[in-house]
């Protein structure tokens, strides 16, 4: 077996002497182990794929989906119990700089202003779906967006929460949750999301090493992003999580492992370790990038493989993919326990809930109905001004979406699904799942099927098989490496 450490510097630990098993070929592995790979095996797997935030995934969904579709689910939901919780999504695209490494639909100004007409346009959006909700307006979850939440002042922050709080009841219990950039969030809006009661926070991250931040034109200091999180701490925030990226432009595995340090030396509660999605097609901002230093294929896995074993060694545990929680935290308690869900926003240890959204691109997910706004402020606000809700596309499952959702969701979270009664429906899917086994990606035992800790790394290899519209939109997605 070729090892691809050979061909690239250390991927994998040396075996340490105190532990003369983990040089055994044949030891099954821990789930919190790195696997051995192959070159030839990482290019078979390196393919391009959904990330499956949705099943289906968004190029599935088209434009004549009706705002009178999204009204019937939003007619449904408000049918069942009051004391069912929902979940709200705004999204809140404006962020003062242009970071060239983003994926993101965002719109870049340095004019505040620009919110408070959008925020008139937020409510008149609430004000159109809410009343179809009738009595059940109690939230469980709540997330900010963006784009940068913070970018907007603190005048414009509690307009926002009076926006929601005058429309829904906020649960004791609720997850109140928003993305940050620590470049500019200040202590004082923190504070005052605090006092609303936001409890969760995202910081954006993405690497601490000064060159690849000045390639990717972000720069942000180890300094302001702990202070940050001591500060949301001491205010009483919890499950703190950073957002890191990998395959960045002139990240190499020591600067990488020297970020990682530093990341580990603030003490997240949670990490996100994203794949780089390089899409110059679609952000054309991104070819501003020195593309030469792109790492690819192996380079990029090796910056995977690295950032799994310093935060197993720091105390994090992996979760779903591309996540690590400290194991006090309840998105590990929910994966002990097989509760692991997933929604557009990320990893949640809460059950799925129906969630309505508002603001641009921003994606409502309602009683088997996908729904998501347009991107350009100006068709958002055209939409809302003419009372018509500002619907770019959307779909309605089928039953055979919503079985393959549930069962690519089991995999992505937990790792793990059992077909049951519905494994002789997957008949055509048997032999790929014969090579995933033979790659080492599963192990299938009659109905059920496990990933293996090389499956958990390319769960979305094992999730494609279920995929039933993946040929027609394959080279729509970022690749799996
Ligand atoms: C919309 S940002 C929100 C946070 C905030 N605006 C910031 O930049 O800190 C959400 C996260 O998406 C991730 N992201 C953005 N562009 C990406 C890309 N091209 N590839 C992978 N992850 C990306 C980043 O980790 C980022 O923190």
């Amino acid at each position: 077996m070729v090892s691809i450490t050979e061909a690239h510097g250390p991927l994998t630990r040396d075996p340490r002497p105190s532990d003369p098993e983990r040089s055994d070929p044949g030891r099954p592995q821990s789930r919190d182990e790195w696997p051995r790979l192959t070159e030839a095996l990482i290019a078979r797997l390196d393919v391009p794929g959904p990330r499956y935030t949705s099943y289906p995934t968004v190029p599935e969904w088209t434009d004549d989906f009706a705002e009178d579709q999204l009204y019937a689910a939003l007619d449904e939901a408000g049918a069942r119990p009051a004391d069912q919780p929902i979940g709200l999504y705004v999204h809140l695209p404006f962020c003062e700089e242009r970071c060239t490494f983003c994926g993101c639909n965002v719109v870049v100004t340095r004019d505040p202003a620009r919110a408070d007409r959008y925020l008139d346009y937020l409510v008149r959006e609430l004000d159109l779906m809410v009343p179809h909700l009738g009595d059940r307006i109690r939230l469980g979850q709540i997330h900010l967006g963006g784009g940068t939440p913070t970018f907007l002042t603190e005048a414009q922050l509690t307009r926002l929460w009076r926006a929601v709080t005058d429309r829904f009841e906020v649960l004791p219990d609720a997850e109140v949750a928003l993305e940050v950039d620590p470049v500019v969030t200040t202590f004082s809006q923190v504070s005052l999301l605090r006092s609303f009661g936001f409890n969760r926070i995202s910081m954006g991250v993405q690497d601490f090493d000064p060159q690849v931040q000045e390639a990717v034109h972000r720069v942000q200091s180890v300094e302001e992003t702990a202070d940050l999180v001591a500060h949301a701490r001491a205010e009483g925030f919890k499950g703190v999580n950073f957002d890191l990226i990998y395959g960045l432009p002139r990240q190499t595995p020591e600067s990488w492992r020297q970020t990682l340090e530093r990341v580990l030396a603030i003490s997240p509660d949670r990490a996100a370790v994203y794949s780089f999605a390089y899409l110059p097609e679609l952000r054309p901002h991104q070819k501003r990038l020195p593309v030469a230093d792109i790492p690819t294929g192996p380079a990029k896995l090796t910056l995977l493989g690295t950032a799994f074993e310093a935060f197993v060694d720091g105390g994090l545990q992996p979760i779903g993919m591309d996540h690590f929680a400290k194991p006090e935290d309840e998105l590990s308690q929910a994966l002990a326990a097989g509760r692991l869900n997933r929604n557009f926003q990320g990893y949640s240890a809460r059950p799925a809930i129906d969630t309505v959204s508002v603001g641009v691109t921003a994606i409502s997910d309602v009683m088997g109905r996908y729904a998501q706004n347009v991107p350009q402020l100006n068709k958002y606000y055209k939409s809302l001004d003419d009372g018509r809700l500002p619907l770019a596309r959307g779909m309605v499952l089928s039953e055979d979406d919503l079985r393959r959702r549930w069962i690519i969701n089991s995999l992505m979270c937990n790792g793990t699904v059992d077909l049951g009664a519905h494994a002789t429906d997957f008949a055509a899917q048997m032999p790929a799942l014969a090579q995933l086994a033979d790659d080492g990606l599963i192990e299938q035992q009659g109905s059920r099927i496990d990933t293996t800790p090389l499956g958990r790394i390319f769960v979305r290899n094992v999730a494609m098989v279920f995929d039933a519209y993946l040929e027609k939109n394959q080279r729509r997605f970022s690749r799996t490496v």
